[in-house]
């Protein structure tokens, strides 16, 4: 039996996998140019402007609103949708903490609610059953880049009349039916923070359809300001959500790339739904074929410890890493968190909604408990190496089954 790495044997992978972020002469050649053209913010900078039309076109959206980061993304587009104090936004308990801690920004409450056993996006049924007459929206998130049950979505959101947004943090480029996500609901958020698909280190955009949620959502971003008036005018509430010129820049460029960085992803990860399904134990995150690209923001699957010698998951992925295939933390259920435990969330609500009991910090979301505590999330570079390399994450998991097993 081949020694773990874990144990001083030679690890499966020996060289390490693609450097993230990706960046070439491209890059280098557009942050020159805006170094010297000084114009080194969006106003009245032509970058930003440029890569949101670039990207909203992208994800066939009319609007792009690019903002500093993809947490501001949510919250200035819950403000362009009116939603405050007294409200209630149906989110995920699987998630980054974003998608709620957005949801408290505005004063309203995030009922949280389990995600599906296969997908780990949020459940249709759950969602539905968790509507009361305060609901105002829907956020759901397409967690490690698989879109979320658009279908069934968007017809619960027309039917009870409520905003449906997207949270694709995760899912530059995925697509639902052949159409990209993003503007499939009212309004799509995305990230573009240094573990994201496309980066700049930081930064996020708004992409919409809806003429005046784009509207909101630019004054909301620009201080309440509106296009071609006053510098000093203020027409609403808002805040300096502006990306800068040097992030707009290098987007651009990561943009360019990003189709054929997904086809590798997903050519690899194709190779990985089927050698990982063979393994006792592991399931990877299920494929909806009505997801027709997986952007791929990671590598997700279920870790049973019975079909590994009972050895619990976090020895697993202490060995996986030290066969050289990184992995990033599962994200905790966020009912679970300091924020919800504490009450600390209540601070953020309207009075009568501080008092009320919530019934989701008790709630048992069994789901997003099988995803937080057995599951493994692969980094993306994993999967932006060649087919050998992919072949190699299959050989190490084999390796720590075979160990584990004794
Ligand atoms: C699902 C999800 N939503 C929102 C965010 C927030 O994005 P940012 O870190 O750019 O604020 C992230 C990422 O960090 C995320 O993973």
């Amino acid at each position: 039996m081949a020694k773990l790495a874990l144990s001083g044997g030679e690890p499966v992978k020996k060289s390490p996998f693609p450097a993230w972020p990706y960046f070439d002469e491209n890059e280098r050649a557009a942050l020159m140019e805006v170094l010297e053209s000084r114009q080194w913010w969006r106003t009245p900078g032509t970058r930003a402007l440029e890569f949101e039309q670039a990207f909203a076109r992208y994800h066939g959206a009319r609007h792009g609103i690019a903002v500093t980061n993809g947490t501001a993304a949510l919250e200035v587009s819950l403000a362009a949708l009116g939603i405050g104090p007294g409200d209630e936004v149906i989110v995920p308990d699987y998630t980054f903490v974003a998608t709620a801690s957005a949801v408290l920004f505005t004063g309203a409450l995030p009922v949280l609610t389990d995600v599906s056993a296969d997908t780990y996006c949020l459940d249709p049924d759950c969602a539905k059953n968790a509507i009361t007459p305060r609901t105002k929206a829907i956020i759901v998130v397409h967690i490690a880049g698989h879109p979320a049950d658009m279908d069934r979505f968007k017809e619960i959101a027309s039917r009870h009349s409520l905003y449906l947004l997207e949270d694709a943090a995760h899912a530059h480029g995925s697509e639902w039916r052949g159409q990209k996500v993003g503007a499939l609901g009212d309004a799509g958020t995305f990230s573009f923070q240094q573990s994201k698909l496309m980066t700049a280190g930081e930064g996020g955009i708004i992409i919409t359809n809806r003429d005046s949620i784009e509207r909101q959502a630019r004054s909301v971003h620009d201080c309440g300001r509106m296009p071609g008036e006053w510098y000093y005018s203020h027409f609403i509430y808002g805040s300096n959500y502006r990306l800068s010129e040097w992030q707009a820049a290098v987007l651009l460029q990561q943009l360019d790339r990003l189709d054929a960085q997904a086809a590798i992803r997903t050519r690899n990860a194709a190779y990985l739904n089927k050698a990982l399904a063979r393994i006792e134990g592991i399931t990877p995150q299920a494929q909806d074929r009505r997801c027709t690209r997986n952007g791929h923001y990671g590598y997700l699957f279920h870790y049973d410890r019975q079909a590994f010698g009972g050895t619990p998951i976090d020895e697993f992925i202490e060995a996986l890493n030290a066969e050289g295939i990184p992995t990033q933390a599962s994200y905790p259920p966020l009912h679970q968190l300091d924020l919800f435990r504490s009450g600390a969330y209540r601070q953020r609500l309207s009075p009568d909604q501080r008092d009320q009991q919530h019934a989701f910090l008790d709630a048992p979301f069994p789901n997003t408990e099988r995803a937080a505590w057995e599951g493994v999330w692969l980094i993306h570079q994993t999967l932006l190496g060649s087919e050998e390399d992919t072949a190699l994450i299959v050989e190490a998991v084999r390796k720590i089954q075979t160990a584990f097993r004794g």
